[in-house]
């Protein structure tokens, strides 16, 4: 039997990994510059951990999470037909994102705390979602992502943005490219009556919305606004908005981080129907898209102010972002972008005849002591095979090793861009490559 992979989870080696470890280092190095670190929690946590944090009536928790057993109690699981008596931490389940972990973690390693400022955590991992698969919906998928936890200030809510932004501008994007849309879903103070209200509206105009919706006015009221179904949009346009039933201070802050998202001249679309898969958020809530990609919302996110007490914290207001790392591909593939991070470090060792193989090896081990990145042919390849394949491996320089130069103790160094070429000695040559 030949093994295969499980469909919806994919292999990443190659160009595929070479342009996920350049997005990381993009995360890095864009990231920090605001401050945040970087996190790593675990790919499996306590079920509750996200039934808390993500919600019971979210789709992701209801329907999509991969639950895991460790081998006697997956016995015990099936001879009972059920987990009753299981203890929470024998109820595992993969991450199906990263917020309720890294919020987990800030809690269990009280990294914030009453009066402390805030803390800026971001995160490069994969997630994992029992969905159907299709173009742009995996079952295990990556997302870089951010929590900026500690603080409701709004000017937090817009930097989280500014950042996500960047992001994708670094990547070679254009701002004509995406569109931003935005929303409040209002706080524990005008939230409640707004979701009664649609619940109602929706129960009254029952008849012509469909048998998800009805489930879905039971259990999770706002979710009607994202049904597919033409007729059920239809219905719901006319539905109450949330814009017009914030409180007070959620309309003050609304209205703040949009002064501060006018001040950095961004554009956006206030989307009042917007609401989001999980039911942590609070006030701000965020997505990213490429309408000419089709692969749906690049990234979103949003201010989740109660999760940190749902999570046995004092409480802590809280806002972040996650970006999926296939979508932005198939987003770049669709535009053409391409990713500028060429393997420019690289050094290309060929060699004009067989029996100076040893040297190449010798060559290359000091090279790389020297922290340069090096490859060589292994194959017997003639020279012009070997200048074709520096070319494919996108090397800076090739170092040509030669009997007739190495007698005088010197390589032929090529400058694979400029194809301007000289010999340098043995004994210089690691200086000499560094220095470029
Ligand atoms: P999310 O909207 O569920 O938010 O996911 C963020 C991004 O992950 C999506 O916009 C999409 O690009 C990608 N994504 C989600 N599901 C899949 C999938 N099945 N296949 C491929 N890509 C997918 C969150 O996960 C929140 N934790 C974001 C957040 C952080 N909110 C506050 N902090």
């Amino acid at each position: 039997m030949q093994a295969k992979r499980i469909q919806g989870m994919e292999d990443l080696f190659g160009s595929a990994m070479h342009e996920w470890q350049s997005m990381k280092t993009l995360a890095h190095n864009l990231f920090s510059t605001y401050g945040f670190t970087e996190i790593e929690t675990p790919a499996l946590e306590q079920v509750d951990t996200f039934v808390h944090g993500i919600g019971q009536s979210s789709d992701v928790v209801r329907k999509e999470m991969f639950r895991v057993f460790s081998g006697g109690l997956l016995e015990r699981v099936f001879e009972q037909g059920n987990e009753t008596g299981l203890k929470a931490k024998q109820r595992m389940a993969l991450r199906p994102e990263g917020t309720a972990g890294v919020v987990r973690s800030v809690v269990e390693n009280t990294l914030v705390y009453p009066g402390s400022s805030p803390v800026k955590l971001w995160y490069a991992q994969p997630m994992f979602r029992g969905e159907r698969p299709q173009k742009g919906r995996l079952r295990q998928f990556h997302q870089i992502g951010v929590e900026f936890i500690g603080t409701s200030d709004a000017r937090s809510d817009a930097e989280v943005i500014l950042m996500a932004l960047e992001f994708f501008l670094k990547l070679g994007f254009k701002k004509s490219d995406l569109v931003l849309r935005i929303n409040s879903m209002g706080d524990t103070t005008c939230r409640p009556a707004y979701r009664d209200k649609v619940r109602s509206f929706v129960l009254e105009h029952k008849d012509e919305m469909c048998a998800d919706c009805l489930e879905r006015a039971e259990i999770n009221p706002l979710r009607t606004f994202d049904c597919k179904n033409a007729h059920c949009k239809e219905v719901m346009s006319e539905a109450p908005l949330v814009s017009d039933n914030l409180c007070e201070d959620c309309s003050e802050h609304y209205k703040q981080v949009k002064s501060y998202l006018d001040a950095m001249q961004v554009s956006y679309v206030e989307d009042p129907t917007l609401v989001r898969g999980l039911d942590y958020y609070t006030r701000t809530v965020f997505e990213i898209e490429c309408p000419n990609a089709g692969v749906g919302a690049l990234g979103g996110g949003g201010r989740y102010d109660g999760l940190v007490e749902l999570c046995g914290g004092k409480p802590t207001p809280a806002v972040g972002f996650a970006l999926g790392y296939e979508r932005i591909m198939l987003a770049m593939n669709a535009l053409g972008i391409e990713q500028h991070d060429t393997d420019d470090k690289l050094i290309y060792l060929a060699c004009v005849d067989a029996s100076l193989e040893p040297v190449v090896f010798e060559l290359a081990q000091s090279l790389r002591e020297q922290s340069l990145c090096v490859e060589y042919d292994y194959q017997g390849r003639s020279l012009k095979s070997q200048f074709k394949q520096a070319d494919k491996l996108q090397a800076r320089t090739c170092v040509v090793v030669g009997p007739d130069e190495l007698e005088r103790g010197e390589v032929l160094v090529r400058d694979m861009q400029t194809h301007e070429q000289m010999c340098v000695k043995l004994e210089n040559l690691g200086q000499a490559l560094l220095g470029d």
